[in-house]
């Protein structure tokens, strides 16, 4: 036990709605950041969780957030504006606590995903924090982890030109729940918002959250500017964990399941016989493997969303509205697949009604 109190780092206050298993890692990375959390959860035994964590950083000698519970938001709305509120509780319950705060004054939000179940809700709740001059953060971790930099530093090394594909195959893993994930990673790597969107997806009741909630299997291909996809299968017949690759015209990259990256390159004296690109051949050569998912400076990608949070809170830094786009392309595919065509994307709301809400979390 630590003799010594450590000193607070700033007077920051945050607010935590949700401490559930997503919750409690928020929770960690507020603790060391900020001067004090609130936190909310309808859970007696989250909240005693929270101030023990609290109270394990401070006996190591850190600093850790004061922290307060309370089992609903009742208690803790009139003390809005928080420099930062998280919302973690879950999915459908998003919508509402996000407008409730942004109703009682609150302007910065950390969101987990999704943001919203409609294309409208996640556009009234971005219009509101931009009206009030507020910050939007949709916790889609792989963004701000180390993996997008790293895969275009490694293809730069090997001078692999662009980035063409990415794809994602595999079992019951659920196109909203967790292709979002990889949508999003996609889109960091082409540096470009996808401009249209196909589908086929169909849903059983097996979502592991509620029965209520879909479970989305099927195929979502999503178009990028000078031809580039990103394509991904779901299968809720398998019970196999997703195989994800990234192709080069010459080289393909792939997660393998020790988490790490690896790079493979094909036979340079294959290209040059028979360099046409319609003569495939294996690309075999391993020139990387390596684990990328810490930033460059050794962060996870929520410590690093949460050093962003406190940099924007303490300057007068511009911070664009983060991961929007991809909540609302994410929910595009929903309505591709059910009206059987192509959307252009961002979702012309004269075609397609975006007040729809779907059963995702
Ligand atoms: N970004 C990611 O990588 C990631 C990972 C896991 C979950 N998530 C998302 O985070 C959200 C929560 O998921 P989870 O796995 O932590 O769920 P969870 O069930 O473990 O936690 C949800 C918590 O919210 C609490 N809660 C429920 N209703 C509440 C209310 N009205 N007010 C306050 N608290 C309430 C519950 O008691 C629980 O502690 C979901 O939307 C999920 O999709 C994101």
């Amino acid at each position: 036990m630590s003799s010594t109190v450590a000193e607070a780092p700033n007077q920051l206050t945050a607010l935590l709605v949700g401490c559930g298993s997503i919750g409690k890692k928020h929770l960690q990375e507020i603790l060391p950041k900020f001067y004090s959390v609130a936190v909310v959860d309808i859970n007696e035994e989250a909240l005693a969780w929270a101030k023990a964590e609290a109270e394990r950083v401070r006996e190591t000698g850190a600093w850790a957030a004061h922290v307060t519970t309370s089992t609903t938001l009742d208690d803790v709305v009139e003390y809005a504006p928080y420099d930062i509120a998280t919302i973690a509780n879950w999915g459908p319950d998003h919508v509402p606590t996000t407008r409730r705060l942004q109703s009682a004054g609150q302007k910065n939000f950390v969101v987990e995903k999704p943001l919203s179940d409609s294309i409208a809700d996640a556009r009234d709740i971005l219009g509101e924090v931009e009206r009030a001059g507020g910050k939007l953060w949709i916790n889609l971790t792989r963004r701000f982890s180390g993996l997008p930099a790293g895969i275009l530093r490694v293809a730069a090394e090997h001078k692999l030109g662009e980035l063409v594909g990415v794809t994602v195959t595999g079992g019951a893993r659920c196109i909203a729940t967790n292709g979002i994930h990889y949508l999003d990673l996609a889109t960091c790597l082409f540096g470009a918002e996808p401009e249209s969107v196909t589908a086929d997806l169909a849903t059983q009741n097996i979502n592991p959250r509620h029965e209520s909630l879909a479970f989305y299997e099927g195929s979502v291909n999503y178009n990028y500017s000078g031809g580039r996809r990103f394509n991904c299968v779901f299968l809720n017949g398998s019970a196999v964990t997703e195989n994800v690759r990234f192709y080069w015209r010459d080289a393909e990259g792939e997660m393998l399941p020790t988490g790490e990256f690896a790079l493979r390159l094909r036979n340079p004296e294959e290209i040059a016989q028979y360099p046409a690109v319609t003569r495939t051949g294996y690309a075999q050569n391993e020139v990387f493997r390596g684990n990328l998912w810490l930033t460059e400076d050794g962060r996870t990608g929520m410590t690093a969303l949460y050093d962003a949070v406190v940099s924007a809170a303490t300057s007068s830094e511009h911070v664009e509205v983060v991961g929007s786009r991809t909540a609302e392309d994410l929910l595009a595919a929903l309505h591709a697949s059910e009206l059987g065509q192509r959307l252009s994307l961002p979702v012309d709301d004269s075609k397609v009604d975006i007040t729809k809400h779907w059963s995702i979390s």
